[in-house]
């Protein structure tokens, strides 16, 4: 009996390493059907290309290592829900929702909007943005679309609960509007404690409306050290630490926002990633250059120079631009967030652990 099952477990092993594992290797297994993105330009895949905007990543050297060229990413290559993608085994990125019409709608949709954030106004600086209020909004838009391809209203909520949701966003609340005292009034209405109160209660508010939507299994990603970007170094000199400590009220809120979510609404599923914390405890690689930048900026805007030529080794500079980091981080940073390598990376769940829920 041993022996037949010992045999059978190596035929099966054999079976496995020329077929299915070599393949998982390779192309791994999707693990859920379906991924929705939103957020800001860590995220953004080319939503703003047709908008009035300054904020726009859709041109060289943008997009240099990535396998289509300059799309409205902004990066060299895979931005961080990119990266999250691969690691969930979809074999194609998620497309942005300004050029999804009608396809592949049920595999999932990128929201994300450069320059957006949490408040409607934030952004309007740099002209035309989709807001994350907008973005829930045409996520409206989608949910009616599946449920018409779906047929049945519980075919529908079994699809949404089953996919991952990914939501990068806060940055630019403060980026974009609290730290740009001559074009928003927030720094004069609210001290930053209370700003941080102001923009959770709204988060949680849309948080909200995304479990409405059928969401169960979601990744809030927290405000990072905004402050060490090249471009807010250039800006804010040594003032430009507060502006990540002040950021990090709101980041500090999340955790308990996602607790209170689980506990409160049933089935979510909803996890915090701590991307700050992923950061102080990334030593960067021997080498990597973690203040200048590969391309050459516009003054004042801190995106690369059209047409520019960038650095030769994109993955030696640990921010592309003034703002966005450059493949090789986003693929460290993926990584941390989808294993959870310190408990203090992701919690409760990582988004691994988020996929295999039921
Ligand atoms: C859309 O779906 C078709 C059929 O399932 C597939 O062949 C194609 O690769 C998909 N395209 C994208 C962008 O996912
Ligand atoms: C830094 O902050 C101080 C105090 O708020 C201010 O006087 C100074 O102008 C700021 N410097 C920069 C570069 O923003
Ligand atoms: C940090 O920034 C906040 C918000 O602008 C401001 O109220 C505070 O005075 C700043 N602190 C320092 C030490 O510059
Ligand atoms: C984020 O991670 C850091 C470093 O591991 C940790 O000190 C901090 O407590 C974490 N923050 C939250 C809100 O979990
Ligand atoms: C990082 O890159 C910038 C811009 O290319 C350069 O000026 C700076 O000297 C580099 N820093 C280090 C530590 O190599
Ligand atoms: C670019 O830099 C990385 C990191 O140091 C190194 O592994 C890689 O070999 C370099 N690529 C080229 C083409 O020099
Ligand atoms: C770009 O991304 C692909 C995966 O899609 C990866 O294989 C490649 O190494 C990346 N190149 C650079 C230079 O970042």
């Amino acid at each position: 009996m041993a022996s037949r099952s010992n045999s059978s477990m190596r035929i099966f092993l054999l079976f496995c390493f020329f077929t299915q594992c070599i393949y998982n290797a390779i192309v791994r297994a999707q693990q859920v059907p379906c991924y929705f993105i939103f957020g800001d330009s860590l995220a953004d895949p080319g939503n703003n290309n047709n908008l009035i905007t300054q904020a726009k990543a859709n041109y060289q050297p943008y997009g240099v290592d990535f396998s289509a060229g300059p799309t409205g990413r902004f990066t060299n290559n895979r931005t961080l829900p990119d990266v999250i993608g691969q690691l969930l085994g979809f074999p194609e990125f998620i497309p942005p929702f300004a050029n999804t019409a009608g396809k592949n709608i049920t595999k999932g949709v990128n929201y994300a909007s450069a320059v957006s954030g949490i408040r409607d106004e934030t952004g309007k600086n740099q002209g035309d943005r989709v807001s994350l209020n907008k973005q829930l909004l045409n996520h409206l838009t989608t949910y009616f679309k599946i449920r018409q391809i779906l047929g049945s209203g519980t075919a529908t909520s079994q699809h949404f609960g089953k996919c991952i949701y990914v939501i990068i966003t806060g940055n630019n609340d403060y980026i974009n509007n609290y730290f740009m005292p001559n074009m928003y009034l927030t720094s004069r209405l609210y001290t930053p404690q209370q700003y941080a109160d102001v923009l959770a209660a709204q988060y949680t508010a849309q948080l909200k409306v995304l479990y409405s939507l059928g969401a169960r299994k979601v990744a809030v990603f927290g405000v990072g050290l905004i402050g060490s970007a090249p471009q807010m170094i250039t800006r804010f000199g040594a003032n430009s630490t507060n502006v990540s400590l002040t950021a990090q009220l709101f980041s500090n809120k999340l955790p308990g926002i996602v607790n209170n979510l689980n506990s409160l609404l049933p089935g979510a599923k909803f996890t915090f990633i701590n991307v700050t914390g992923i950061t102080i405890t990334s030593p960067p690689a021997p080498g990597l250059n973690t203040t200048g930048t590969c391309c050459q900026l516009v003054q004042n805007l801190g995106t690369c120079v059209p047409g520019s030529t960038p650095c030769p080794n994109r993955s030696l500079y640990a921010f592309f631009d003034g703002f966005h980091p450059s493949d090789v981080v986003n693929a460290a940073f993926g990584q941390r967030a989808y294993t959870k390598q310190l408990a203090t990376d992701a919690s409760p769940y990582s988004i691994q652990q988020l996929s295999q829920l039921p």
